[in-house]
């Protein structure tokens, strides 16, 4: 119960990686909201989420509104979890301007809306955890991924650094974690539900487990991870080293 009277915000956390670091967030005794734009109750049974809300990330408005109501409820947010994404897929000659808008508005936008919703509570308090989802295809480029989300990707974990520096002297810590094929929706989406061809190409012969994920998110959201910040943690069973 290492988050005791923490009160914590996991974006996109309706399903897949969002709804498994809710899950370690809410079994280490924190308070959780999700925020999603598409919402199946039966994965969120109210004694486990206190506050779930119907947001798209990419909205100002409806990023302001939902946190004017979490703020008014909780008074302050100590853990913030960026993870809400989209994946568009296509080489650039594929790729259309909606498509490149929609994937950065998403993902490298809905980061800088949420973030900025809450850095002001969060420095009034002198603390805070913004954790933010990054990816392997933001360091190395994705082909299965495509341009637009890889770009989208490096624009989030380069923010994650600016952002850490901004917030270190109010004692917040703003971190990012850079998966790399994890088991989830968006991934079964690109592999076509075929992962066998990782086995050769991952060094520890498997693709991730959303659990795995949520582990790191729970460090970096508790006390053992406050002389961290501005660091974006690999978790992607040794595919990409740097
Ligand atoms: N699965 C992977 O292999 C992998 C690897 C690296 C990074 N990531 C990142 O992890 C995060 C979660 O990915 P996932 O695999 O769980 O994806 P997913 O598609 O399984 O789940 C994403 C969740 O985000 C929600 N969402 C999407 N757009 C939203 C919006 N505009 N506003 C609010 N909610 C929105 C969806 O409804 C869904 O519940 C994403 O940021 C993704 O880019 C995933």
């Amino acid at each position: 119960m290492r988050l005791m009277g923490k009160r914590a915000l996991v974006t996109g956390g309706a399903a897949g990686l969002g709804l498994a670091i809710a899950t370690a967030l809410a079994d280490e005794g924190a308070q959780v909201a999700i925020w999603d734009w598409q919402m199946d109750a039966a994965n969120l049974p109210p004694e486990r989420f206190s506050i779930t809300a119907k947001v798209d990330v990419s909205s100002g408005a409806q990023v302001e509104r939902a946190a004017g109501d979490l703020l008014a409820q909780w008074g302050g947010l100590d853990i913030l979890v960026n993870n809400a994404g989209i994946c568009i897929p296509g080489t650039v000659l594929e790729l259309n301007e909606a498509d490149w808008d929609r994937v950065m508005a998403v993902n490298l936008k809905g980061t800088f809306l949420c973030s900025k919703a809450f850095a002001g509570a969060m420095r009034e308090q002198g603390s805070g955890k913004i954790i933010n989802l990054g990816s392997i295809s933001g360091k190395m480029g994705g082909i299965a991924a495509g341009s637009a989300y890889s770009a989208s990707k490096a624009g989030i974990m380069c923010f994650t650094m600016s952002l850490a520096r901004e917030m270190a002297p109010f004692g917040v810590n703003v971190n990012a974690m850079a998966p790399g094929v994890i088991a989830t929706d968006m991934s079964k989406g690109l592999s076509k539900g075929d992962y066998t061809s990782y086995k050769t190409t991952i060094p520890l012969g498997r693709v991730g487990e959303a659990r795995e994920v949520a582990a790191v998110a729970v460090f970096l959201a508790g006390p053992d991870s406050d002389y961290l910040t501005g660091e974006i943690i690999d978790i992607n069973g040794g595919m990409f080293m740097d």
